[in-house]
């Protein structure tokens, strides 16, 4: 056997522990050859140090060959400012999402988020939904580039350059706030890439881009063009592109209508709750962060405080992300078997958590799948 897997396992805080610990039971059972190293990271860091995200964690994450994510509270600012220590309170520390600043410090371009209504479950929108998004993960409106109060510099440029900007350009700094919306080529190129190659090592028939262009005509106006040009070098699979609203509709009226779809950041995080909700919601909704040298799994849904503690939640999201994991470190065997375990208790239907209509807890679900395997 050769040396074992480095797996950063970061659990945060709220429900993402108990989702965790079953990921772990099926992790175990399917015999990872891992060593698994705890990393601090959440709401309880932000709270007692100023960073949920603390630097002895970025450290770890840079030895690891992939990692486990679980869930995180994030609060808004003024409430975020609240909690802190007050040691750390007034000195403008600002919150921001630890997973977002992962994506981009780690540069986990690529947001993988693949829906398949598994036989069975009482959730399903449609039986056969079987969708894959991927999102781009790095920047868009996710850049950071935001100001509130407005600097009088940027004022004065926009009102210099841009004739749009004339109904803003007089209201007081905080009467108004700029979000960046922030796209590169580089970027665009490379998630829709992903996504056709991809299309094409699972024989998938073809690839949506998702944008609106229409409107947001630089930015997205060059997330079409190149993802139009990449295409070209897919002519074995379709490609065709929509508007972020107008798939809001066609996705519900019509999911069977599609496959692979790819999108800038933002528009990928609404369209992937979408499609969750129709493969059985946020307990079903697993998600890949993957970048060239790392990877991050995590289940879509966020730490739901409110049942924080109680082991109700459903951890099958997180058993799908550890299956995502297994993928990507090539342990093909061990993901098809885990998968397969988790078909099967989806399909017999004897461990579902209060989600799908039913009363076990949190780890009988994971004991479950285990039994399967
Ligand atoms: C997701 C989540 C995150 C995001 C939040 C928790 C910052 O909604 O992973 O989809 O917006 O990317
Ligand atoms: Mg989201």
């Amino acid at each position: 056997m050769g040396a074992p897997y480095r797996i950063a396992w970061l659990p945060g805080d709220g429900i993402g522990r108990e989702v965790m610990e079953a990921a772990r039971i099926v992790l175990d059972a399917v015999q990872l050859n891992a060593e698994y190293v705890d990393g601090d990271i959440g709401w309880e860091f932000w709270c007692r140090e100023g960073d949920a995200f603390p630097q002895r964690t970025i450290d770890l994450l840079r030895t690891c060959d992939a990692s486990m994510f679980g869930a995180i509270t994030s609060k808004p600012v003024k409430a975020a400012e609240a909690e802190l220590d007050a040691q750390f309170r007034g000195k403008g520390l600002v919150y921001r999402s630890p997973i977002v600043r992962m994506r981009q410090l780690f540069d986990l371009y690529i947001c993988l988020r693949p829906c398949k209504a598994y036989p069975g479950n009482p959730l399903n929108f449609k039986e056969g939904i079987d969708l894959v998004v991927f999102r781009e993960n790095t920047e868009d409106l996710y850049s950071g580039v935001e100001f509130h109060p407005v600097p009088q510099e940027l004022r004065s440029v926009l009102a210099g350059i841009s004739k749009p900007f004339a109904p803003f350009q007089h209201l007081a700094a905080d009467e108004y706030a700029v979000s960046c919306k922030i796209n590169t080529k580089k970027g665009s190129e490379r998630i829709v890439r992903a996504a056709f190659e991809f299309a094409r090592k699972n024989n998938r028939r073809k690839v949506t881009i998702v944008h609106k262009a229409n409107v947001v005509r630089a930015t997205d106006g060059l997330f079409l063009e190149e993802a139009k040009r990449v295409a070209k070098e897919y002519p074995a699979i379709a490609m065709d592109d929509a508007n972020i609203d107008a798939i809001c509709m066609w996705l519900l009226k019509n999911p069977f209508n599609y496959d692979v779809l790819v999108a800038p950041n933002l528009y990928g995080d609404i369209i992937s709750d979408l499609c969750a909700q129709m493969v059985g919601g946020l307990g079903f909704g697993c998600s890949g962060n993957i970048g060239t040298n790392l990877a991050v799994f995590e289940p879509t849904h966020g730490s739901a405080p409110k049942y924080a503690g109680q082991y109700k939640v459903n951890p099958i999201a997180t058993i799908l992300a550890a299956k995502m994991m297994l993928e990507w470190l090539g342990e093909t065997q061990k993901a098809t078997a885990l998968e397969q375990a988790t078909a099967e208790v989806i399909r017999e239907g004897k461990a579902r958590t209060y989600d799908m209509g039913g009363n076990a807890k949190t780890l009988d679900v994971a004991q479950a799948v285990r039994s399967k395997l």
